[in-house]
């Protein structure tokens, strides 16, 4: 099954009620373990990678990687781009081989977001099958290069939701709903179900235009995400819950080896628990076993 765009199998979880989980990896290790656990749990699966680590590990290396695990593997696999402020990047991981990418422009004037994505858009598909996400609002947290205080998150207008995904051509559409990057400061985060579920309508209601993609998963409650499901949330982005697990793997397994100086077992130790949360976030998004995905939607 293999390399594929997100754009197919997000559209597929959309129409079948359940997610694909999109999850942030920062080496090798770890996107090794987001693809066994869904060769494992026979599920759909989208690696991210933030800009920082596709940097520092370099897009070339990363889609190589990428295209050895997802060519052997059972399952249709995309590689994603997560949060590009840089146009120039945007371009340089879609040449080397990036599923699919997402431009952040969310922090410019709303005409200056359409403007660039709309430019990243244009490039993507001229390219081929890459497929674009973006983002209206402004979702609160760190993430990577990225800072935004909750409480001055913006959320998106409904009204300008559609219009954005018209006038940039986008492929999947992240709204900024109130959901935040990391652990959440306050203890009930307020998600805005309602503006989701209108956005959904609005934009998705008539025919599916952009499939709708929610960021910060890591805080949310299993109830809380079943729900942004059932609404119509068809990419669940996890990066801050995968990120806790490796390095505190990786903590317990020298604390309690102090002597041992063996890197491959603590890898080993690291990718066991990021396994381990994959398979808690496939099934929680009802995605196992939607392994048979194929379709293309892009005509
Ligand atoms: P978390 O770090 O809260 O899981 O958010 C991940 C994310 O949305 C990446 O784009």
């Amino acid at each position: 099954m293999g390399s594929v765009s997100a754009r197919d199998i997000v559209i597929e979880a959309a129409e079948g009620g359940y997610a694909v989980g999109a999850f942030n990896i920062t080496d090798v290790v770890q996107m090794q373990a987001v693809v066994e656990a869904a060769v494992e749990k026979r599920a759909p699966v989208i690696i991210q990678t933030s800009v920082k680590p596709s940097k520092f590990l370099r897009p070339d290396v990363l889609v190589a990687v990428y295209r050895t695990l997802a060519e052997t593997a059972p399952v249709p696999v995309c590689l994603h781009l997560d949060h590009c402020t840089d146009l120039d990047h945007c371009k340089k991981c879609a040449d080397a081989g990036y599923t699919n990418i997402m431009i952040d422009a969310s922090r410019h004037s709303y005409e200056e977001n359409i403007r660039q994505t709309k430019a990243i858009v244009d490039y993507c598909h001229a390219l081929g099958d890459i497929t674009v996400e973006g983002e209206l609002g402004t979702v609160g947290g760190v993430e990577d290069q990225i800072k935004v205080a909750e409480d001055e998150a913006a959320l998106a207008d409904p009204v300008q939701a559609i219009e954005f995904v018209e006038r940039t051509g986008i492929d999947i559409f992240a709204p900024a709903i109130g959901t935040a990057h990391g652990v959440y400061k306050t203890k009930n985060p307020k998600i805005d179900f309602d503006r989701f579920a209108q956005i959904q309508q609005l934009v998705n209601g008539g025919g599916m235009l952009a499939p709708l993609i929610v960021h910060g998963g890591t805080g949310l409650k299993p109830e809380v995400v079943q729900r942004l499901v059932a609404l119509g949330g068809a990419k669940f982005n996890v990066s801050t819950d995968l990120k806790h697990a490796s390095i505190d793997a990786t903590y317990d397994y020298i604390s309690s080896h102090r002597t041992e100086y063996n890197p491959g077992k603590i890898d080993m130790a690291a990718k066991q628990a990021v396994i381990a949360r994959v398979n808690y976030w496939i099934d929680l998004l009802g995605c196992a076993g939607k392994a048979s995905c194929t379709g293309d939607h892009r005509s």
